[in-house]
């Protein structure tokens, strides 16, 4: 089969943690504390001893105080040698997903060393962190329940991002693993400690090392993965730029027809009509701009609210910000952390700060400065279009239109090149559908936020600039980790 069944009465997503009941938090509190001022050290995971390179000390992003602790590097010469021993993984499918399903057992149980990780390593919210270990134990179960199926095509490099460090590498590894390959990971690299965590408890559930080796490392580690010869495929998720220098190293490098899978950014609208519910409408957007401080792909860059209830939306949405709270992610009180490190906070000021002495910024706060923090703050624009880039943080971009102009919004959001989410807010049944045809995006969100696509039930990607497809958490993503041959004969 082609693991079209998009049906699985036989999996359930992760139940996750109900943060409103007081004893759940109390044996959180009680699991994360003991990882409170714990030491992690990270190295490459590969089969024998192979030459490791520098190490560096591992900093929190949201209390500069702390040392979270240690990651030795991988170098290009690693990852040759790495290459060179890896073994696709040999069990059967059946085999495969219990060992996969194992995998996802050892993560929950896990789930305090992860959440101290998350919070320490990558700065996140509680909140934020039971999304991320739902997501990747769900994707964990997902594609095991789909490994079933064609042959795998050998070795995968798995590059991720450190914006889902857990959710996002467990997934691309899960689907190169499900289908039968073997995986080279090369995590972000300001999020190693928690990529080892997991490789370790991959590695103990039983996926064989020569089937799953981890490489830390930046540039150069992924440049060598992308431009080694005994790589057959390549999962990316990160940004658009990054992506393109990939596809053309393995262009030059790898073999012609080696896919590249990639995830990349996007450019994110909502449109708000006159009809929209304006309490819905400002949770959502709220929602949509500042969880995770903005550091999702999928999170709303560009509100276009329709003119008639520009002034009155704007004023909810500025009173909403003013009760957000910026601070310790280890609080549960918190409702943005910090970005991800130095360079992340200086180009989203540079963006804010130029907006200042433009006269658009509309909202802004002072930050707390034992950390990386960014004030959510918004920001006047005549349309998407006066955005260059994405800014990758809690600023959001907010235009206005007549009702006449619609059709204008919707060429101005096509024409960024980018499809990744869009959000509309509207009661005009004829209206989402008139909007939802002609709007070029990946995932589709009507009357709710557009953040937190749900694995099996939500396949997530974009179009355009914004990713190559097959959907992450969808039928069609595994099928693009195997080997078609009928499919290359006819070419
Ligand atoms: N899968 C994530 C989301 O839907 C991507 O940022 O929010």
């Amino acid at each position: 089969t082609t693991g079209l069944d998009l049906f699985q009465p036989e999996r359930v997503n992760s139940q996750g943690f109900d943060l409103r009941h007081r004893p759940t938090l109390a044996s959180i509190d009680t699991a994360r504390d003991a990882f409170a001022t714990h030491q992690w050290h990270a190295a490459p995971l590969t089969i024998g001893d192979l030459p490791h390179g520098a190490s560096d000390a591992v900093r929190n992003p949201a209390d500069f105080a702390d040392t979270v602790g240690q990651v030795t590097w991988a170098t290009p010469e690693t990852v040759t040698r790495a290459a060179q021993g890896a073994e696709r993984w040999g069990a059967t499918p059946a085999e495969r997903a219990r060992i996969l399903n194992r995998a996802a057992d050892l993560y929950e149980a896990h789930y305090g060393e992860f959440f101290a990780l998350l919070h320490r390593e990558a700065g996140k919210l509680l909140l934020d962190c039971v999304a991320e270990l739902r997501e990747a134990v769900d994707f964990l179960r997902y594609y095991a329940a789909h490994a079933e199926g064609a042959e795998a095509r050998g070795t995968f490099a798995c590059i991720s991002p450190w914006n889902f460090p857990l959710a996002i590498f467990t997934g691309q590894i899960a689907a190169a693993l499900a289908a039968g390959n073997a995986v080279l990971a090369k995590p972000a690299e300001q999020t190693t400690l928690i990529a080892h965590r997991a490789v370790q408890l991959l590695h103990e559930a039983g996926v064989p090392r020569a089937a799953l080796q981890l490489l830390p490392g930046a540039g150069d580690v992924g440049g060598a993965l992308t431009s080694c010869p005994a790589v057959d495929g390549v999962a990316f998720t990160g940004s658009t730029e990054t992506a393109q220098i990939i596809h053309r190293a393995m262009a030059a490098n790898l073999a012609p027809g080696a896919p590249l899978i990639a995830e990349t950014g996007g450019l994110n609208a909502m449109i708000v009509d006159s009809t929209a519910l304006p309490e819905q409408a400002v949770q959502a957007i709220v929602e949509s701009a500042f969880q995770s401080a903005g550091q999702r792909c999928s999170a709303l860059r560009c509100l276009y609210v329709q003119e008639d209830i520009a002034d009155s939306l704007t004023e909810m949405l500025t009173g909403a910000m003013d009760a957000l709270v910026m601070g310790d992610p280890w609080q549960i009180t918190s409702d943005l952390g910090p970005v991800i490190d130095a360079e992340a906070r200086a180009g989203i000021v540079a963006h804010i700060q130029q907006a200042q002495a433009e006269g658009r910024v509309l909202r802004t706060y002072p930050t707390p400065d034992t950390g990386f923090y960014v004030a959510p703050t918004l920001i006047r624009v005549q349309g998407i279009g006066d955005m260059q880039r994405e800014i990758f943080g809690p600023v959001l971009h907010l235009a206005t239109f007549k009702s006449h102009e619609l059709d204008k919004v919707i060429d101005a959001i096509n024409a960024t090149g980018y499809g990744l989410t869009f959000g509309l807010m509207t009661r005009i049944d004829d209206r989402v559908q008139h909007v939802t045809e002609r709007v070029h995006a990946g995932n589709i969100y009507v009357n709710r936020n557009q953040i937190g696509a749900i694995v099996g039930s939500q396949p997530f990607g974009g179009e355009g600039l914004s990713g190559t497809g097959p959907k992450a958490g969808g039928p069609l993503y595994l099928d693009r980790f195997r080997q078609h041959p009928a499919a290359q004969t006819g070419s």
